[in-house]
């Protein structure tokens, strides 16, 4: 019930101003989002990568307002991708984006984004790696898909995400899976309307089943991305099915969210890639993951109260 509530609140600029300004917020923060600067994350990725975890970097922000910011979003990837340039770690260290940070939204957004987010595609590529375009709200999807299909013709590694939740997903995996693409499915984070998504937990467990084994069947490369220990375990068996050896789908979670099962998965011989975000503006992702688990609300609400 509470999740709905939150995910209503992230979107709320008084809210926001709230939430940021509670003294403790940002100790709360940290488990998820593990640094503000470039600086910051740098050391974390040597650490990660030390523990045989790949990883997804995300530099935190979304719905920009106006077309400067989307150049600003562009020169802090750029800046992640000089930092990581040295460590020579390739594909185990790639990036994750959100086209609302790269102006999407905004009029004449879509070309906005693609022209900001191709030169760091392109960097990527430069050092071996590649660049992943997360899913937003289901208004967002079709300029995302056309993005995606726009920088696979130069960048075919290029992959994104689809989520379990949305009706037209079902469609959606089966032409990306048909085009080798690589896809990263999750339950989905955004709260959506019951025209366009299953509001009941059970029936988008079904239907990530349904979608994970249309990826797994397929010829892409499936990124399996939830905490769900029943998923973990049907994914594992739709991979042995669809005859698929362990470097042919991964595991992704995020950081600071059943950490123990990153090493073991890792452990286990599986690649695992963990969603590592940081920056400044981290007040929508943050409210997403309090939307998740109604347990971390509570510790968040009991950590402001006991001050
Ligand atoms: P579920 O929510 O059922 O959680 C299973 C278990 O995991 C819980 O019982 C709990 O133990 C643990 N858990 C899950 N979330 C937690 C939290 N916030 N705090 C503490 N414990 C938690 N969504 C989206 O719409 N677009 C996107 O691009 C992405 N990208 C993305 C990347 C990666 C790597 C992951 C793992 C997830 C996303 N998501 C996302 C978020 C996704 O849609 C979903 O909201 C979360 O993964 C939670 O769903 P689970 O599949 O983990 O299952």
């Amino acid at each position: 019930m509470l999740g709905p509530v939150i995910l209503a609140a992230s979107r709320s600029d008084r809210i926001r101003r709230l939430v940021s300004a509670a003294p403790v917020t940002k100790q709360v923060v940290d488990r998820f989002i593990p640094g503000e600067t470039v600086d910051d994350i740098v050391p974390i990725v040597a650490d990660l990568t030390g523990k045989g975890l790949d990883l997804t970097m995300d530099v935190v922000g979304e719905d920009i307002t106006t077309p400067e910011q989307s150049t600003i979003a562009r020169d802090a990837y750029l800046a992640l991708v000089d930092h990581i340039k040295d460590l020579d770690l390739g594909p185990r260290v790639e990036m994750s984006v959100k086209l609302t940070m790269f102006g999407q939204t905004l009029p004449g957004g879509h070309e906005l984004a693609l022209a900001n987010v191709r030169p760091v595609v392109e960097a990527a590529a430069a050092i071996g790696t590649t660049v992943t375009l997360d899913a937003e709200d289901h208004t967002t999807l079709d300029s995302m898909f056309a993005i995606h299909e726009e920088l696979r013709k130069d960048f075919p590694q290029t992959g994104c995400v689809i989520q379990a939740y949305l009706f037209r997903t079902e469609a959606d995996a089966r032409r990306l899976a048909a085009s080798g693409s690589r896809v990263r499915l999750v339950k989905g984070a955004y709260k959506e309307p019951a025209e366009v998504a299953y509001q009941d937990k059970h029936e988008i467990d079904k239907a990530y089943v349904r979608i994970l084994r249309t990826l797994m069947d397929g010829d892409g490369y499936p990124m399996v991305g939830s905490h769900d220990p029943r998923l973990i375990s049907i994914a594992q068996e739709l991979a042995r099915t669809a005859g698929r050896k362990l470097d042919e789908y991964e595991f992704q979670m995020l950081y600071g969210i059943r950490s123990d099962e990153h090493l073991r998965l890792a452990a286990e011989g599986h690649r695992m890639r963990v969603y590592t975000a940081y920056g400044t503006d981290w007040y929508g992702y943050f409210m997403r993951r309090l939307a998740e688990k109604p347990a971390n609300l509570r510790f968040f609400a009991r950590s402001m109260l006991s001050r």
